[in-house]
């Protein structure tokens, strides 16, 4: 697999705390990458570490196969972002804010109307941006982040505080700029309802740790219903299943499987009463992918 960003160990140190520690993450190319978190976890410090606007203190970034420390600029030119809110001027228009932009990049008058086109803005394009609503100011922001056409753009929580239809609206502009421009994308966010929509590949970060990333589809099947068995030596019971052939997992004093049809918990049940375990109760777990998302990112507890 292609990895459109590669990092190894990244870590980031604020005094004596971690904000980030040895982060290794793998975004695919042309893939929408949900790199989700609980506030606070370390999303936006990784973010701008991707971006070069902080220095990690350990660990290498490879963004397009690059260092981004030794080709910092070579490698920033092909991405685009939009992190936290950005700032525009109020009494410019929408047009004149990223006329002013193209000017620093260099690039050709009519990339304007091409992304203001992109995130549906063409008919405000001479409004001034103080009457917009915040969705359209993100919106703004996704097209001044692609005024230089990236081929890697990271968004950080770009639908903060919007409403229903400016979640919608947002959701869409990314899905199409995956589907239609090949884009490689890294959106972050608390929600997983908001990643569960978007994207294919999830990384999942909690306090400063990557405790989980592959593809959506993985994280689902780890989500899937459960059967448990109360028995009482565990591993008796599951060396007796496994050598018939029968797959699952134990802990202390469940043997668990994937959720079966009620023929196949009956075989299992006669099979283990037939030859000599006790069986003390038989529970469905329902998991879902919520509960194991926040499973993933609970607190330990302190008793
Ligand atoms: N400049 C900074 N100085 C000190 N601590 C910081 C700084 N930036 C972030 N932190 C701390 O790092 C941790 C991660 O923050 P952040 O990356 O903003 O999380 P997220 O974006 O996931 O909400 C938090 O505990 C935060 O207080
Ligand atoms: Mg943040």
């Amino acid at each position: 697999m292609e990895y459109i960003v590669e990092t190894k160990k990244i870590t980031k140190r604020f005094g004596k705390e971690y904000a980030v520690e040895a982060l290794d993450l793998k975004i695919p190319k042309g893939e929408i990458y949900g790199f989700l978190g609980p506030n606070g976890a370390g999303k936006t410090t990784t973010i701008r570490m991707l971006l070069g606007l902080m220095r990690p203190t350990l660990g290498t970034i490879q963004i397009f196969g690059k260092d981004l420390k030794r080709e910092r600029i070579e490698v920033l030119k092909k991405v685009g972002s939009l992190v936290e809110n950005p700032s525009y001027y109020p009494h410019l228009t929408a047009y004149e804010n990223l006329e002013a932009l193209r000017k620093i990049y260099g690039i050709s008058k009519k990339r304007i109307d091409e992304v203001l086109e992109i995130v549906s803005l063409l008919d405000v394009a001479n409004k001034k941006v103080k009457g917009f609503s915040l969705g359209m100011k993100q919106r703004l922001g996704i097209a001044a982040s692609l005024l230089n056409s990236p081929e890697l753009l990271i968004l950080d929580e770009p639908t903060n505080g919007l409403d229903p239809s400016g979640i919608i609206e947002i959701r869409n502009l990314i899905k199409s700029l995956s589907v239609e421009e090949g884009m490689t994308i890294l959106i972050s966010s608390h929600l997983l309802s908001e990643i569960d929509q978007i994207a294919n590949n999830v990384g999942i970060i909690s306090k400063g740790k990557l405790i989980f990333q592959d593809s959506i589809d993985v994280m689902r099947k780890q989500s899937q219903n459960k059967i448990s068995f109360k028995v009482d030596d565990c591993e008796k019971v599951w060396r007796f299943l496994i050598s018939s052939g029968i797959k699952a997992d134990f802990s202390e004093d469940t043997i668990s499987m994937l959720e079966q049809n009620d023929e196949n918990v009956a075989t299992v049940v006669r099979l283990l009463v037939e030859n000599g375990f006790s069986i003390y109760r038989v529970e469905e777990e329902k998991r879902s992918l919520e509960d194991t998302f926040l499973q993933m990112t609970a607190e330990e507890r302190v008793i």
